[in-house]
């Protein structure tokens, strides 16, 4: 790399109201490089990309293009610098087309104004081509998958011609074919001499296509690791800055009695399942993308219609097909697009938190605050969120971060007695992935029965007593922890139907 970098930080920091969020930090990147950068939730890798797109503007330090002072004061300022970002949250409309969202507010127009959609049209599969993908650009990104329209937002980033693309977790919510093409288009850029700065907490990803890898602790710049020098333990010890515990271990604490059984369950994504789950067991789910795990928790949560099949908590029937029927007779369920199920982004973590547990926290109408305080900070403190206190707004924590606060609704809960899973670990950071196994351990040990329903094998195989395997919809394979190996739930998951 002997060229010179396009963008250079040096020695920024940046303050909110009671958070210094980066002290100090500087990061470089050239043309045609991929960069990486890592960090634990909270260690603000999103603030340092805020700070080059001009969202934010730093307290202190030197922000240089091509060797020159930048005049970065707005995201407009970046964008005509050659700097584009795809946010760690989607933004696409889902009503246009994905045209019409690529060129969003930059629509080809005619000297009258009227919009020149064949134009518009022709460029949009230009881009797409120059990508390697097969969308259609009249289509209504509302139709598309989230795979997909992460695509989009990809594409719209490159259709600026940029020079440098920051992408912030552009993979967190892939499955391993859709992250092999985002891989892929990194890898095209790269040759196409486009710099990009590449975020995620899949190491084994970061590993796999950076040129040089920066470390975040705490707001604070670590190291900048050269490939050569960079393995999987090397970075975890880097961000986490201490040992990570022991691989965690469970506890094995299923007892005879069934808690959850689902028989014959039907709905129009999943058929014919039987399953079911002891107290204080923790039951996995594995498959593919699309093999129905995340159709199934729905229908037996009472969110997807069931059309035939019973669902019984401890031997009563959860007659009715509705959420509040489920969580009345003491179901819950933590799904996989936590944002959909809902921040209220005006309120503090505290009542985030406690919002749908608060009949235990209420004595004739008087809300417990000396409860819902402790709840709260046990919930910070077991999860590793990070914040200067419980009274923050949860807008203004980091993503993974808020994440945890919506794990940790569901776990302020009382009366729980199955609590169902989805990805209970995405966008989350190596060392609270394992806070989040112990809890789900603990919460077994105390009698709850858990399902987890997860893509990622390691995470079923690693916290889960028994394991279903999915596949197109139906349970193809049964394996209790001692049996399950990777490649045994592979195979089930990929087995041509007989
Ligand atoms: N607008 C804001 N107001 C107050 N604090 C903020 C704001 N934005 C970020 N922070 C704080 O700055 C710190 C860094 O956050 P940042 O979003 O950069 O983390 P991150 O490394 O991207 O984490 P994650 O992996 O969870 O996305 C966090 O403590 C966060 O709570
Ligand atoms: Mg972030």
């Amino acid at each position: 790399m002997e060229q010179k970098p396009y963008i250079q930080l040096n020695h920024i920091h940046k303050t909110f109201p009671g958070v210094y969020a980066l002290r100090d930090v500087s990061l470089s990147v050239y043309p045609g490089e991929v960069h990486g950068l890592v960090g634990e939730n909270g260690a603000g890798k999103s603030t340092l990309i805020k700070v080059m797109a001009g969202y934010h503007t730093a307290n202190q330090g030197e922000y240089l293009i091509e060797g020159k002072p930048a005049q970065i004061h707005s995201p407009n300022d970046a964008i005509r610098s050659g700097i584009a970002v795809v946010y760690q949250e989607l933004n696409v409309v889902d009503s246009l087309s994905v045209a019409e969202n690529i060129y969003f507010g930059r629509l080809p127009r005619t000297a009258a104004g009227t919009v020149r959609w064949k134009k518009l049209y022709e460029d949009t599969r230009t881009i797409l081509e120059r990508l390697g993908l097969s969308i259609d650009p009249k289509r209504k990104v509302g139709y598309l998958s989230i795979a997909q329209k992460q695509l989009v937002e990809i594409a719209r980033s490159i259709s600026m011609n940029p020079r440098v693309i920051i992408m912030d977790e552009p993979t967190s919510a892939l499955a391993p074919t859709e992250i092999e093409i985002i891989l892929h288009i990194v890898k095209k850029l790269k040759e196409q001499k486009v710099g990009i700065l590449y975020i995620s907490h899949k190491l084994d990803e970061v590993l796999e296509i950076c040129d040089r890898i920066t470390v975040l602790r705490d707001g604070e710049f670590i190291q900048c690791l050269e490939d050569s020098q960079s393995t999987e333990d090397r970075l975890i010890n880097l961000m986490v800055g201490r040992k990570l515990d022991e691989m965690f271990r469970r506890s094995n604490c299923a007892e005879e009695e069934i808690a959850l059984k689902v028989e014959g369950l039907t709905s129009e994504k999943v058929k014919d399942i039987d399953f079911y789950v002891k107290r204080g067991e923790i039951v996995g789910f594995s498959g593919l993308m699309g093999a129905g795990r995340t159709e199934l928790a729905k229908a037996v949560y009472g969110e997807d219609p069931r059309l035939k099949g019973t669902v019984e908590i401890y031997g009563k029937p959860v007659g009715k097909n509705s959420k509040e029927k489920s969580v009345k007779m003491g179901m819950g369920f933590i799904p996989e697009d936590r944002k959909d199920e809902g921040i209220f982004p005006n309120l503090g973590i505290k009542k985030n938190t406690t919002i749908s547990s608060m009949e235990g926290c209420s004595v004739k109408g008087v809300i417990k605050g000396a409860r819902e305080r402790e709840i709260t900070d046990r919930m910070i403190e077991e999860l590793r969120i990070k914040t200067p206190d419980r009274e923050q707004l949860i807008v203004n924590l980091s993503g993974g971060n808020q994440q945890k606060v919506l794990i940790a609704r569901w776990l302020a809960k009382k009366n729980l007695k199955v609590l169902i899973v989805d990805e209970p670990t995405r966008g989350i950071d190596v060392g609270a992935k394992a806070e989040i196994y112990g809890l789900l351990d603990s919460l077994a040990r105390s009698g709850l029965a858990v399902v987890v329903m997860s893509s990622e094998m390691q995470e079923i195989l690693g916290v889960c007593d028994r394991i279903y395997v999915m596949r197109g919809g139906r349970i193809v394979g049964e394996y209790t922890a001692e049996e399950a190996t990777q490649e045994k739930l592979l195979s089930s998951a990929i087995q041509a139907r007989t």
